[in-house]
């Protein structure tokens, strides 16, 4: 069977930066260390004025195809995931579409084009639909463009203010892809929650705490269901493991359940017992309650052990470090994640074809998705062609007042009128309705 699967990724930032130590954890009263060591963040990427999810996908989609050389032609469907729509008829595809057609002398008149929702998942589910649609021989020889943008904002005062972040994520699927082969199995774990709503509203209303718990629910779900039809995983089949980042720390508590997972009924398991006991198992307990003490008590005592900070040095780690300089990019997240991880690889020169990546998303709502990925022959020069420590160098660091400023200018409630703090450097731009994407 011909591999399908990601051939090329683009990443395109917001050209403003937040210093969450620095500028933002002094004024809102906190330890800086709340955000660099609990939160594990850095900074975060913000929109310039002139900025919003379709320039920044446009953008990302623009780079993307004058680096692989694709014209309109050679793309057989626009997929979207986004959860900062401000149109709920028109697809952002079709903005997208209209911005790229505007540098193009073809167009995308052929080209099937769709806006894909569930919250931050979504752009794994366009991977997937873009997948399928190449697997079920429907492309007539062409690849999909899939990319996830969003300006990920919260209410001032807000405490998800401090996860936010903006960026876009192009990705083209084809056959024979040069970055990685996506699996054929999938595991799911999903329920109806109300930890994470935006009903008709830009702010999303966050139930933050209860959001984690959510989380880890139902990526546990998905990788029991994922075991269910690829078979059990074993720590040492798997190079990284990208999970959806909305801020680094829910990526350490997520590993570490894996972790947990990956390991029971193994030598691994053994060895460790040793050390810190078995795994609890439900049926030894009586109630609930007990059992999950149980757990949290080996949890506490798992993470305390070199092996498992080895395996999580490894294997998870290098998939947070640009998440760590962003911030949250809801739909690009666990994408980011995938080339954070590629690029340490990359830098550390290691031969990477033929590894498996774990890829964990989610999104609030709620649902998680495990699926493999199998990093291919071309990965390397993939990773060579990204430009993402510039862009991630070249943005704007803002001071407070310009961040009030700037979120009041992408607050859609309020009428604010705000200059640019960067110049746009050859990208399409937001100049007003009627003017959307023109390049400048
Ligand atoms: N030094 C070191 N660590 C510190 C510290 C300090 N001085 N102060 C606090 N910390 C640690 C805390 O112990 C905590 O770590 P643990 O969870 O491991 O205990 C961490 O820093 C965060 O501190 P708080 O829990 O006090 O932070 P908070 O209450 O202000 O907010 C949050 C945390 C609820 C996650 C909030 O950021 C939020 O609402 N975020 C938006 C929702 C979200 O991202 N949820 C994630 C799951 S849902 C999802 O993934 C979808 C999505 O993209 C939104």
């Amino acid at each position: 069977m011909t591999a399908v699967g990601i051939d090329a990724i683009e990443i395109w930032t917001g050209n403003l930066k937040m210093d969450l130590p620095g500028t933002f954890a002094p004024e809102k009263g906190e330890d800086p260390e709340k955000y660099t060591k609990g939160l594990g963040l850095n900074a975060s990427s913000f929109p310039d004025s002139y900025e919003d999810i379709v320039t920044m996908g446009a953008n990302a989609a623009h780079r993307l195809m004058e680096r692989k050389g694709l014209e309109p032609d050679d793309i057989g469907r626009i997929d979207v995931a986004t959860e900062s729509s401000f149109d709920n008829s028109k697809p952002v595809s079709t903005y997208v579409a209209g911005c790229l057609e505007s540098v193009y002398d073809g167009d995308f008149h052929h080209a099937n084009k769709g806006e894909r929702k569930f919250a931050c998942i979504a752009g794994t589910q366009s991977l997937d639909d873009a997948y399928n649609w190449i697997r079920a021989g429907r492309n007539r020889g062409r690849g999909a463009l899939v990319i996830a943008t969003d300006t990920a904002l919260y209410a001032r005062g807000d405490a998800g203010e401090a996860t936010q972040g903006a960026g876009a994520v192009a990705m083209y699927i084809d056959e024979d892809p040069d970055l990685v082969e996506l699996s054929t199995h999938q595991g799911y774990g999903s329920a109806d929650e109300t930890d994470f709503l935006k009903p008709n509203q830009q702010f999303p209303s966050v139930d933050g705490k209860r959001s984690v718990q959510v989380y880890l629910a139902r990526m546990r779900e998905a990788l029991e269901d994922y075991e269910s039809v690829a078979g059990d995983v074993h720590p040492t089949d798997v190079s990284f493991a990208p999970f959806h980042t909305p801020f680094p720390g829910m990526v350490r508590k997520a590993a570490m359940l894996a972790y947990r997972h990956i390991t029971r009924d193994t030598a691994i398991e053994e060895t460790l017992a040793e050390e810190i006991g078995r795994q609890p198992r439900r049926e030894a307990f009586d109630d609930e309650e007990a059992f999950h003490d149980a757990v949290r008590d080996y949890m506490d005592s798992l993470k305390e052990t070199d092996r498992y900070q080895e395996w999580y040095a490894e294997t998870i780690d290098p998939t947070l470090s640009i998440a760590r300089e962003v911030g949250n990019w809801y739909t690009g997240s666990v994408h980011i994640a995938r080339v954070s991880a590629l690029k340490t690889a990359f830098e550390q020169g290691r031969d990477m074809a033929g590894e498996q990546l774990l890829v964990g998303s989610y999104g609030s709502g709620a649902q998680a998705e495990i699926h493999a990925e199998i990093v291919q022959d071309g990965w390397e020069a993939e990773l060579e062609a990204l430009n993402i420590d510039e862009q991630l160098a070249e943005r704007y660091d803002m001071s407070w007042a310009d961040y009030e400023e700037i979120h009041d200018a992408h607050n859609h409630e309020m009428d604010v009128d705000v200059e640019e703090f960067t110049t746009p450097d050859s990208e399409f731009v937001f100049d007003g309705w009627g003017r959307m994407g023109e390049r400048k």
